[in-house]
């Protein structure tokens, strides 16, 4: 396509800060873009092409499930679903799910729940949900005010009432902050967008057991580092801790759109009939694309591999010892890397190598490539990028 940019801005809302590149087509880790030009993904669609491009055993399910229905409403059962959200329970050990179609419409009605838990026991005035600086929990207009970032917290008046911040893994900031309102506390184990911080251990194990004590729902917002993104099937598998609340989107779907509350014991039978819906929300074309991945990233060895690939690739990176990296951090296929300089034009100078990475704020460098990327592809990757940094 010639005049890609022009024809865009002509009709898109500007909303999104795009590269230079008009994708095509892609197979394995790699990306190509209209002109040929083969790219090392680093990036998968934000951390949604899991199981990379041109998936075999996802494109067959996909097609099969195509030609038998590709939409049916909630008002009926059907048999892809059931079996989808089946193998997601097994996996998750959670004990009901309900499906939407993004992280942002998870986390709303994650939000709901624990509200609507709280209201059923404690009646009204006890519906605050912490959560914690630096935090990115979607666009939506609740979602976003839960999104501890003040930087997204304008223009879009009235926000919704009844959440508070607390910094990232400081427990006594988070007790201070205490009061009889709160009903849930909200976190991401990794925080993606925020910077790729990884929580303190001791922190997340203070905060469940606080929850315990005060009945106040523990919620992990998994939408980026959720279904094997860091070694582990949820991020919070790093912190040994048990949630009520999980709410998943992005790699679950390996490529199609989907979104999962997960609820734990406690809230298994808060929402009842006519709580909460979505017309689009347990798609059998996207539920057959979870079962895939869940098969996959449950199969024998592949979150070993995972974290495998993730030290590999974290060590190869500061191998590098270059003066220009201050940090790398994050926990198997999610990794940030903090450097001196703007992280957009390492992005830029990536994309002109053949590399795509992501950022995360102005001076991180943020990594999700696909959880299939091979070892050897992972080091070409490293190459490409030391020369980027
Ligand atoms: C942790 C987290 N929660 C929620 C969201 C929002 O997900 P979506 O864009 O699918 O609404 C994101 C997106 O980046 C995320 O990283």
């Amino acid at each position: 396509m010639k005049d890609y940019k022009e024809l865009w801005n002509s009709f898109f809302m500007d909303t999104y800060g795009q590269l230079d590149i008009a994708i095509e087509k892609g197979e394995g880790s790699y990306l190509y873009d209209v002109n040929g030009k083969e790219y090392i993904d680093f990036t998968s669609g934000i951390g949604v092409s899991s199981l990379g491009y041109g998936n075999k055993k996802l494109i067959e399910a996909i097609t099969e499930q195509l030609h038998k229905v590709f939409h049916v409403s909630n008002i009926f059962y059907n048999t892809s679903t059931i079996e989808a959200g089946q193998k997601l329970i097994q996996r998750s050990g959670m004990k009901r799910v309900f499906y939407s179609n993004s992280g942002a419409e998870a986390n709303e009605g994650a939000i709901k729940l624990a509200r609507k838990y709280s209201f059923e026991k404690y009646g009204e005035g006890r519906g605050t949900i912490i959560t914690l600086k630096q935090s990115f929990h979607g666009r939506t207009l609740a979602a976003l005010t839960a999104t501890g970032q003040e930087k997204f917290h304008n223009y879009f008046f009235p926000f919704p009432q009844g959440f508070k911040y607390v910094e990232a893994s400081n427990f006594e900031a988070l007790v201070n902050e205490l009061d009889g309102t709160v009903c849930g506390i909200m976190m991401e184990a990794i925080q993606g967008e925020g910077g790729v911080h990884p929580l303190q251990k001791e922190f997340v194990k203070q905060v469940a057991e606080l929850c315990k004590e005060k009945d106040i729902l523990l919620m992990f917002d998994e939408v980026q580092c959720g279904v094997g993104r860091t070694g582990k099937f949820f991020g919070f598998n790093h912190f040994d801790v048990m949630p009520d609340i999980v709410t998943l989107a992005k790699g679950l779907g390996g490529g199609l759109p989907i979104g999962a509350i997960l609820a734990g014991e406690k809230v298994e039978h808060t929402f009842k009939k006519g709580d909460h819906g979505s017309t689009f929300g347990g798609n059998p074309v996207a539920l057959t694309a979870s079962a895939v991945v869940l098969d996959e990233v449950c199969s024998e060895g592949f979150l070993e591999e995972i974290e495998k690939k993730g030290q590999l690739l974290m060590e190869a990176i500061k191998g590098l010892n270059s003066p220009k990296i201050k940090e790398v951090r994050g926990k198997g296929l999610m990794i940030g890397i903090e450097i001196e300089g703007e992280s957009k034009l390492a992005q830029e100078k990536a994309l002109s190598n053949g590399l795509l990475i992501l950022t995360a704020g102005q001076n991180v460098v943020r990594l999700l490539p696909p959880l299939t990327i091979s070892e050897e592809e992972i080091k070409k990757g490293v190459e490409l990028l030391v020369q980027c940094i």
